[in-house]
C-alpha cells in the first residue's frame, strides 16, 4: 500500500512537472503586452479587413490612439472600450454649427477628451481640406468650439480643444496668423484659446523637423512660462511618392526624434491601409499592409519592430489573440485538474 501510494505519488508528481513545464511554455508563447506608446497613434481611414484590425489592437501594438476626421468613433473595427482612445474631428463650420455633431461629441465615453477642428482650411474641398476663410473660422470656433473647452459638461471636465490643422505650407502659416487675428477681433482678451496644436506633414524628415520648430516658434515663442507651451499633435505625416526604402528611412529617423521630441505630445501616421487603398497622391508606400494584409516593411517598424514581436509580412488573425488565451487557459485548467486528481492519488 505505501510502496503503491508513492508510486502513484511519483506519477502524480512527474504530471505536475510537465503540466508546470507545458504552463511556463504557453505564458512564454504569449506575446507579453507592449508597453502602448503615449505618443503613437494612427490617422484612420476605416479599413474593412478584420485581420489588419486585430493587428493593430492586438495586445503587443503600440497604439495608443486614433482619429478618423469624423465625431463618429469606428466602433465596428475598433471597439470603444479598446487600448486606442479615439479624438473627435470636427471637420468644417457646418459639422461645428450642427447640433448632430454637438450631441455626438457629448456622447463620446469620458476616455476621449481631445477634440480636433477644421481640417486644412487652407486647402480645397478637393484635396480633404475645409476650405475656410480664417474670419469665417474664427467666429466659428468661438461660437461653437470654445464652449467645449470652457462648459464643465462633463461632470466637472473639460475637453481639451486644438486650433485648425493646416497645410504644412507657407499659406498654412499665413493662413494661422489671419486667423489669430480675426480671433482677437471678436474677442479682444481671449482670441482662439487652444489648448494644442494639429500639425500635418507630407515630406522628407528635415522638412518635418523644420516645420515643428517653425509652429512651435509661432505658438510659444512668447511664451515666459515653459510649462505652458503648447504641445503639438501630427495629426497627418508620410512620405509622398516615395520607394520602400526612402520611406522607412524617413520613418526610421522620424520615430526617435518624435519621441524625444518633448513639444510632441502625439503623432499618427498616415496611413493604416493597404497598398491597394493608397491613395495616388500619397502613393502605395505609405501604406502599413501590402494588398495580402501582412505588415509592409514600414508598417513592421511603426508597429514597433522586433521589440514587440512584428516583422514585414505578418498579417493579424481575429482569433489569434484569443486563441493563444484559450491555450493558456486550457493548460490552467490541466494544471488544477492534474492537482486536484494527484490530491486523491
Ligand atoms: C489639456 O490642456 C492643458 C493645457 O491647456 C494641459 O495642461 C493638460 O495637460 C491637457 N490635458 C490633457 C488630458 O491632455
Ligand atoms: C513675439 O514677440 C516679439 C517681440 O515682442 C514680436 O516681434 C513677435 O511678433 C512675437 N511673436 C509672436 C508669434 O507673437
Ligand atoms: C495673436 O494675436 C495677438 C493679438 O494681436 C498677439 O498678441 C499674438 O502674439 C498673436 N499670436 C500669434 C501666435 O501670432
Ligand atoms: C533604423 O536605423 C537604425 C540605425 O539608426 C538601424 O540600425 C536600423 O536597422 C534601421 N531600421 C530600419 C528598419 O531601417
Amino acid at each position: 500500500m505505501k510502496r503503491q501510494l508513492s508510486r502513484s505519488r511519483a506519477i502524480s508528481m512527474s504530471i505536475l512537472q510537465t503540466t508546470l513545464f507545458l504552463l511556463t511554455l504557453g505564458t512564454r508563447m504569449i506575446p507579453s503586452s507592449a508597453q502602448r506608446n503615449t505618443k503613437r497613434g494612427i490617422a484612420y481611414l476605416g479599413n474593412t479587413h478584420k485581420s489588419d484590425n486585430s493587428l493593430l489592437l492586438s495586445s503587443s501594438s503600440p497604439l495608443s490612439w486614433y482619429y478618423n476626421w469624423s465625431p463618429y468613433p469606428a466602433t465596428e473595427q475598433i471597439p470603444l472600450d479598446s487600448p486606442l482612445e479615439f479624438t473627435p474631428l470636427v471637420h468644417g463650420i457646418d459639422d461645428a454649427e450642427s447640433s448632430q455633431t454637438q450631441h455626438q461629441i457629448k456622447s463620446l465615453p469620458r476616455s476621449s477628451m481631445h477634440i480636433l477642428t477644421f481640417n486644412e482650411p487652407d486647402g480645397d474641398k478637393d484635396s480633404g481640406g475645409s476650405d475656410i476663410d480664417p474670419e469665417d473660422a474664427a467666429r466659428a470656433y468661438i461660437e461653437h468650439i470654445v464652449p467645449y473647452h470652457t462648459s464643465n459638461s462633463r461632470g466637472g471636465r473639460t475637453w481639451n480643444i486644438s486650433h485648425p490643422s493646416v497645410t504644412r505650407s507657407p499659406r498654412g502659416l499665413d493662413w494661422l496668423r489671419q486667423f489669430n487675428l480675426s480671433c482677437y477681433k471678436i474677442d479682444e482678451e481671449n482670441g482662439c484659446p487652444t489648448d494644442f496644436i494639429a500639425a500635418h506633414w507630407y515630406g522628407a524628415f528635415d522638412g518635418l523637423a523644420s516645420w515643428l520648430g517653425t509652429l512651435d516658434e509661432f505658438y510659444n515663442a512668447n511664451r515666459s512660462d515653459d510649462t505652458a507651451r503648447l504641445k503639438i499633435w501630427i495629426t497627418e505625416m508620410a512620405l509622398p511618392q516615395a520607394n520602400t526604402h526612402d520611406t522607412v528611412n524617413m520613418m526610421n529617423q522620424t520615430l526617435p526624434y518624435l519621441e524625444k521630441l518633448e513639444y510632441v505630445e502625439k503623432y499618427a501616421w498616415f496611413g493604416a491601409f493597404r497598398t491597394d487603398d493608397a491613395n495616388e497622391w500619397t502613393g502605395d508606400g505609405v501604406a502599413l499592409f501590402d494588398d495580402d494584409g501582412g505588415l509592409t516593411k514600414l508598417g513592421a517598424l511603426y508597429m514597433g519592430g522586433e521589440v514587440n514581436g512584428f516583422e514585414e509580412g505578418d498579417k493579424g488573425n481575429a482569433g489569434t489573440a484569443n486563441l493563444v488565451k484559450v491555450n493558456a487557459g486550457l493548460l490552467w485548467v490541466l494544471a488544477m485538474f492534474t492537482m486536484f486528481v494527484s490530491s486523491f492519488w
